[in-house]
């Protein structure tokens, strides 16, 4: 009994320790394209670690709506990793907090949307009257 109380209490001070991290890779293999595509049960406080492996992308919050180009600086309550450019030797890292577990498109915002256009888009929590395919089309028919 007095043992379970402890474990309450340690989870109520210290919730951050049971955030998740995510890893996407972005640009995997040469290709335009986030692997996984989408990520789900994310919620506030988790992170995600997108992983540059070649080229010089960006991930950037974007809209359901209009995914390309993604704006400078993402959407409110969104995020952009700036450009990051990828060499031989170096993969940079971007590590995104998510502020809410809301639902979040994301696309590369390199060549004033082309990349995008070519289907390089990434979906936080994707629902199921907006999902990650549809998403996908409206950015390759923009
Ligand atoms: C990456 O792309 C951005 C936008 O096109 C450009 O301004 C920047 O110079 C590029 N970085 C490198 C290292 O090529």
């Amino acid at each position: 009994m007095h043992f379970t109380s402890i474990v309450v209490a340690a989870f109520a001070v210290v919730p951050s320790a049971f955030a998740a991290n995510f890893a996407v890779n972005v640009g995997q293999d040469n290709t335009f394209a986030f692997n996984p595509t989408s990520i789900t049960g994310a919620v506030a406080g988790d992170t995600i670690t997108f992983t540059f492996m070649s080229r010089n992308h960006s991930a950037t919050t974007t809209t359901f709506t209009t995914p390309c180009p993604p704006p400078d600086g993402g959407v409110a309550g969104g995020f952009d990793t700036g450009f990051q450019s990828a060499t031989g030797t170096t993969q940079p890292q971007s590590v995104v907090t998510l502020a809410s577990a809301d639902t979040q498109w994301v696309a590369c915002r390199q060549a004033n949307g082309g990349h995008c256009r070519l289907g390089m888009t990434f979906a936080v929590n994707p629902t199921a009257s907006q999902t990650y395919e549809q998403f996908l089309a409206n950015a390759q028919a923009s």
